[in-house]
Parts: structure tokens; C-alpha cells; sequence
């Protein structure tokens, strides 16, 4: 994830808000991340499984050790204790003849205290022999004690059941350690009789901190086992599904070069398993499309260059034809009416023909390729200007009013005088001629880089399904329709290749009985690519969304109303 530098200075200031600032981008980076790779997200869903499997394993484990662990080294403790208490009882017993003052007595018990220092296994533990309360004897010795100050952890509630009950008991307490957490320990404690002195009670501290070692030592191994565990699972996943992901990857890749146009495009086919199998199926779909695409392109070509053969082919008799409709136009008076009639009709669709053939042989130019801007730096209100005035004539014939909105300062830019204004020159005999009447508007905007015309009429307008079509080759809204100028059905398509020339759009609205409005936008260099256009296409004043017309219902539209009711009348 990248954070663009200029961003930096203006965070730093913003101080508190910073952190939070960077984190929710930093978040939002690491979604789009995991959202965006298959990989990224089956190797963390491993990792996760793999981390919550293993710790509930290692968790189990440990318990299992632990009390393992524990159980031996309680059992191996209270059988040591068992033993040595009864030798400790035999001692006493045997010395009950040799006993005669309270210092002998004291001496006895500590050297059987000192003996019992050292368990049947060699280890050492504390020992406390201590004098049970309320005895009726008459000697009394003291306590003997190997750790004074570890006293304390035999409770009292321990030595009272200590004393009641008859075999020994065993409690788990925590040593003690000068500024270090206590260790684990298990103090084990009976009764011994010591004879003409009374009733002791015995008690073993034995220290369980190796076993803790042990048990941390085997957690170590365990936690160190279950990260190199994690790390493989990770590694393996990241490898497998790397294998798996890289052929989609790569078929993708491919998949956009063959979108983008190189149809020789075909994916590496390697061994004999599942993606070999996608890779062939992938080059076999491409081979086919590219095959379809030249075998279409080849009959488009061909189509292409019959259209522009025939048209040339036509020129020729054409010339003569009109030659000879020239001479018998010019004679018409000396015809009888009916041959004078149609001696007319003959020029009149002679002119049609000769300007469908210009149109076809135009198109044709496109489709094949050849043809050019032939740009030049030009005002462009007089390019306006003089469309408007060659349309002038239909329009006061029509009794349209027509009007141009140019702005006061030059427009200059490298246009195609000559393609901006046939341009112009259709539009706006496609207004006039639909304007019923009404005015036709022309007006022109320009920012820095880009100009834009538009053609405004409020004549009968077309359906947003009909205005889809209008740059269709021969489309019109309705053939029926009296034409009276007569197109070919073939302006706007044209009109439309000589914007893209220019780098620039052609756009449309239209709405029916609400007119029509056309916006050519054009950019003033070359270079510009055109992101907005300084005029908007659809008027303010239009009513903003119209209710669905259902098929078979019209009169359910409130605007197309006033337009039938128009025609009607
Ligand atoms: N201003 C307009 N108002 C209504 N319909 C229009 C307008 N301009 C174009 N059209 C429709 O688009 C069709 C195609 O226009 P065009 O390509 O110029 O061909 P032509 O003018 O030769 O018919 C026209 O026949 C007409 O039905
Ligand atoms: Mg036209």
C-alpha cells in the first residue's frame, strides 16, 4: 500500500487524528489486498486453522504432561515419606530405654531429624517435627525444625487434620523464593509417638521446581514445535495454492490481451493434468473467436469494398444520365405537360442519387480507413456562421427562426472546416426539418481546451428509444415521414465519423414533442481528450423523469401529449 507524499505535511498538522487517519487506510489496503487474492486468503484461513488447531493441541498436551508429570512424582514422594516416618517410628521406639533427660530427648530428635534430612531417594527436603499441643507430659522436648522460616506453610488446619487422622496427608504449597515468583512444593505430614514424651507430628516439604523445569522445558519444545508446524502449513499452502492460482493468473492475463485486440494470444500448455487442460480448452475458445473474428472481418472487407466498387462504378453512367436529364430539363417547354413532369422528377431524384452516392462513397472512406483530418487553425464562429447561413434558405422556406448564440471573443482550434461544417449543415437540416415550425437553436462554448455546438430545435422529437438509433447507417425515425429536402439516412452516421476524426463526440437528446437537442463537442488540439463539454446536452426546462410508457399506452405520457395532439391538428 502506497500513501501519496503530499499527503504526508497535511496529517502531521492535523496531529490527534493522524494515527486513526492512517490506520483505517492502512485497513482498507489490507482488505482490498485479501479481497483481491485467492492466494493472500487461502494461505491466512490455513494459518489460522493451523494456529487454532495446534494450540488447542499443544494446550491438551501440556495438561496431559503436566499431570502426568505431577501424579509420578507425588506417588514416588508419599511412598519416600511412608518409609522414612516408619524408620523415624522404629528409632523412637527402639530408644525408649535410653532416654533420661529432656536435653537427651532433644538431641535424639534432632538427630533423627538430621537423619531424615536426606529421603530414600538422595534427595533433600525440609523436615519439622512438631510437639502436638495439649499433651499430658510431663517431659517436653522442642521442636526440631531443618527450615525456620518455612514453618509457616504447614497450616494449622493441616496439623489439626494431620492429628486426627491416622494415615499421612499431603497438601500442595508454594515455597517461598527471595524475590522470585514462589516454586511449587508438597508438604506431606503424620503422627510419630515418641514414648514417655508424647505425640509428634511429622512433616516432609519436598520441592517440585525440577518437575516445573521439566514441564516448562516440554512446553518450550511444544510451543517451538507448533511454530515451525504453523510456518510449514503456511509455506506449503502458499506453494500450493500458488500452483494453483498462477495458470488462472496467467489465463487472465492472456484473457486481457485477447479483449485488448491481440487475438494471437494463447496460454503456455504444460504436462497433462487439469490446468494443461485449461490451457488447451482456452486456446482452442481463442482460436475459434479468432478464426469467427477474421472470417467476419474478410466479409466486412469485402462488403466494404463492393459498396465503394459499385458507388465508383455508378459515377460514370450516372454523369451521362444526368447529361442527358440535363438536356431534356432544359427543353421541358417544348414538352407536353406529362413528359415536362417528368422531366422534373428525373432531376429531382437524379440530385438524390448524386448525393447518396457522395454519402456512400464518404462511408466507405471511413470504413476503409482513408480518411484524414485535414486540420487547420480556425475561428470557429465563422465556420458556425457560415453553416447557418447555408441553411438559412430551407429554414425561411420552412419559416423557421433561426438563431445563433456565439460568443463575443475568437474560438480558436485546429478543426476540419469543411467535415465541422457538413456536420453543422446536417444538423441543422435535420432540425429545421423537424422543427414544425418552432425555432431552431444554435449556440457555441468554449473553455481552455475544449468547444462545443449545439443544435436545439422544439419540433416533434424522438422516443430516448429512437434517439438510441439516430446514428444508425440509413436509420430513420419514421420512413413514412414527408421529406421534403429528403436525406439519405445517412448524415448523422457520417456526422458522427467526421467528430470522431477530430477526437471529439457526437451526443443526442430528444424527447418526443419536447424536440431535440445535438451536442458536438470537439477538442481544440490535438492531443485533448475531451472529459466534459462546456454546454449540456439536455435543457434545463426539460421535465425531469418521465413516467415508463408502457408498450400500447402513449397517451400515459404527459409530454407526448401536447406533440399528438399537435400533429392531429
Ligand atoms: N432534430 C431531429 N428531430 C427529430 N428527429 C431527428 C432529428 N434529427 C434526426 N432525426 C431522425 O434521425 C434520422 C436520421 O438522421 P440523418 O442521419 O441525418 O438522416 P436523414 O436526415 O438523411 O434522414 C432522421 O431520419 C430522423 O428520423
Ligand atoms: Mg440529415
Amino acid at each position: 500500500m502506497s500513501v501519496a507524499a503530499g499527503t504526508w505535511p497535511a496529517r502531521v498538522r492535523r496531529g490527534a487524528g493522524r494515527g486513526r487517519a492512517w490506520l483505517a487506510l492502512a485497513g482498507r489496503g489490507v482488505v482490498a489486498r485479501w479481497r483481491g487474492s485467492l492466494q493472500i486468503r487461502v494461505v491466512t484461513s490455513a494459518l489460522a486453522f493451523g494456529v487454532a488447531a495446534l494450540s488447542g493441541l499443544g494446550w491438551f498436551l501440556s495438561d496431559r504432561i503436566a499431570d502426568g508429570l505431577y501424579e509420578d512424582r507425588l506417588s514416588q514422594i508419599l511412598g519416600d515419606s511412608a518409609s522414612s516416618t516408619q524408620q523415624a517410628q522404629e528409632r523412637f521406639t527402639a530408644s525408649a530405654g535410653d532416654r533420661a533427660s529432656v536435653p537427651d530427648v532433644e538431641r535424639l530428635l534432632a538427630d533423627v531429624v538430621g537423619q531424615l534430612r536426606v529421603g530414600g531417594s538422595g534427595e533433600r527436603r525440609d523436615v519439622f517435627l512438631l510437639a502436638a499441643p495439649n499433651q499430658p507430659s510431663r517431659t517436653f522436648a522442642n521442636d526440631q525444625v531443618t527450615a525456620a522460616d518455612r514453618v509457616s506453610l504447614i497450616t494449622s488446619e493441616l496439623r489439626a487434620q494431620v492429628r486426627e487422622s491416622d494415615v499421612q496427608l499431603w497438601m500442595p504449597v508454594g515455597i517461598p523464593v527471595d524475590g522470585e515468583p514462589p516454586v511449587p512444593g508438597v508438604v506431606v505430614g503424620s503422627t510419630v509417638t515418641v514414648p514417655t514424651v508424647g505425640t509428634y507430628e511429622l512433616y516432609y516439604l519436598y520441592d517440585l521446581s525440577s518437575e516445573q523445569q521439566t514441564l516448562a522445558f516440554i512446553q518450550r519444545v511444544l510451543l517451538l514445535g507448533a511454530v515451525a508446524l504453523v510456518a510449514v502449513l503456511g509455506a506449503l499452502t502458499w506453494l500450493v495454492t500458488r500452483t494453483a492460482v498462477q495458470p488462472v493468473r496467467a489465463a487472465a492475463r492472456v484473457a486481457e490481451r485477447l479483449a485488448d485486440g491481440l487475438l494471437s494470444e494463447r496460454m503456455a500448455v504444460r504436462g497433462e493434468d487439469e490446468m494443461a487442460t485449461l490451457a488447451r480448452s482456452f486456446n482452442e475458445m481463442a482460436e475459434s473467436l479468432q478464426l469467427q473474428i477474421h472470417r467476419m472481418e474478410d466479409l466486412s472487407r469485402l462488403q466494404r469494398r463492393f459498396v465503394s466498387d459499385v458507388s465508383h462504378e455508378l459515377k460514370t453512367p450516372l454523369t451521362t444520365i444526368r447529361m442527358a436529364a440535363e438536356i431534356l430539363h432544359s427543353s421541358r417547354d417544348r414538352l407536353d405537360p406529362a413528359a415536362a413532369r417528368s422531366a422534373e422528377l428525373l432531376t429531382a431524384q437524379l440530385d438524390r442519387f448524386e448525393a447518396l452516392l457522395a454519402d456512400l462513397l464518404e462511408m466507405s472512406r471511413f470504413d476503409a480507413g482513408a480518411a484524414m483530418l485535414d486540420a487547420e487553425r480556425r475561428d470557429v464562429r465563422e465556420v458556425v456562421v457560415g453553416a447557418v447561413d447555408q441553411a438559412s434558405a430551407l429554414a425561411a422556406s420552412k419559416g423557421v427562426w433561426l438563431s445563433a448564440d456565439l460568443p463575443a471573443e475568437q474560438v480558436i482550434a485546429d478543426v476540419d472546416p469543411r467535415r465541422v461544417e457538413r456536420i453543422l449543415r446536417n444538423l441543422l437540416v435535420n432540425a429545421i426539418e423537424h422543427a414544425e415550425g418552432n425555432p431552431v437553436e444554435v449556440t457555441l462554448a468554449a473553455d481552455e481546451n475544449v468547444l462545443a455546438i449545439r443544435v436545439r430545435d422544439h419540433g416533434v422529437g424522438m422516443t430516448p428509444e429512437e434517439a438510441e438509433h439516430v446514428f444508425d447507417r440509413f436509420w430513420r425515425a419514421d420512413p413514412a415521414r414527408a421529406r421534403t429536402t429528403g436525406g439519405t439516412g445517412l448524415g448523422l452516421a457520417i456526422s458522427q465519423e467526421d467528430a470522431r476524426l477530430h477526437g471529439g463526440r457526437l451526443e443526442v437528446w430528444s424527447r418526443p414533442g419536447l424536440g431535440a437537442s445535438f451536442l458536438l463537442t470537439l477538442p481544440r488540439r490535438a492531443g485533448i481528450t475531451i472529459e466534459a463539454s462546456p454546454l449540456s446536452l439536455e435543457p434545463e426546462e426539460a421535465p425531469v423523469p418521465e413516467p415508463r410508457v408502457e408498450e400500447g399506452a402513449a397517451a400515459a405520457d404527459p409530454a407526448a401529449v401536447p406533440d399528438l395532439d399537435r400533429l392531429e391538428a
